[in-house]
């Protein structure tokens, strides 16, 4: 196995007007030099302002969604080179709330990371399964399913990483016990050896859903957990602080 460095990403989705800003630059003072990579997802408007608070430190700072094409007659979407244009080093593609609210198949989630990786940026393709399916014991077909649909081929480890989001865990405070999660993190880690052989070895696997400082060390002690993708707790920079902390002990 190489030698993964860990990844706390931040997703703050419809949240964060320029007051906010203040909380990146606390982050990045307080992680001066962080024993794992920062990352935080703002929305597209304080996107490059973001970029210039962060410059310099070790934040990293990434879009939340890119359109598949390089640009054209698209209102309202924004291209993964836009996005790198403005500071971007990363983006989110495939999260279960656009693949709900915008109706988002494998498919289109694999154009998009597709056009991420083209434009420069890491592709963090999302993933998980519903309640329902959970409770149908569908998870890992599921899981699988959306692995091979979404993740584009020829990937390297550099550009890309995959965040195991179960859709019952998102904002609801609900946690997979450590064996749920070890059951689908191993999982995701077989499927991408079977298909990429070594280049699997360096991609790096994110949970995320429902983690906070109180539950992440033990979440990060789980195996092929790299590090987490973090909404509510990203907010504030004490919470997320907090999951750094947890991860950089990890
Ligand atoms: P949450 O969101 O941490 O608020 O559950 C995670 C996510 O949607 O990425």
């Amino acid at each position: 196995m190489s030698q993964r460095r860990k990844l706390a990403a931040g997703n703050w989705k419809m949240n964060g007007l320029q007051a906010q800003l203040d909380e990146v630059a606390a982050l990045a003072g307080a992680h001066t030099d962080p024993g794992c990579d920062i990352l935080i997802c703002p929305p597209a408007t304080l996107l490059s302002r973001m970029a210039d608070r962060a410059a310099g430190s070790f934040v990293a700072v990434g879009g939340q969604d890119c359109h598949p094409a390089l640009s054209g007659a698209h209102t309202g979407d924004i291209s993964a080179r836009m996005l790198a244009d403005a500071g971007a080093s990363h983006v989110i593609v495939g999260h279960s709330e656009r693949r709900t609210d915008h109706g988002e198949q494998d498919a289109v989630v694999r154009g998009k990371a597709e056009a991420a990786i083209a434009a420069g940026l890491v592709a963090v393709v999302c993933i998980g399964e519903t309640l329902e399916q959970r409770e149908a014991g569908e998870t890992l077909r599921v899981i699988g399913t959306q692995l091979a649909g979404s993740v584009p081929d020829g990937i390297d480890a550099a550009s890309l990483v995959v965040a195991y989001e179960p859709v019952w865990a998102i904002g609801t405070g609900k946690v997979p016990t450590l064996g749920q999660i070890a059951e689908v993190h191993n999982f995701m880690r077989a499927g991408l050896v079977a298909r990429f052989d070594r280049a699997a070895d360096g991609v790096r696997l994110l949970y995320g859903g429902s983690v906070k400082p109180s539950n992440a060390t033990e979440i990060f002690a789980v195996s092929n957990v790299d590090g987490a993708l973090v909404g509510g707790a990203s907010l504030k920079a004490d919470d997320f602080g907090g999951i750094i902390a947890a991860l950089e002990r990890a």
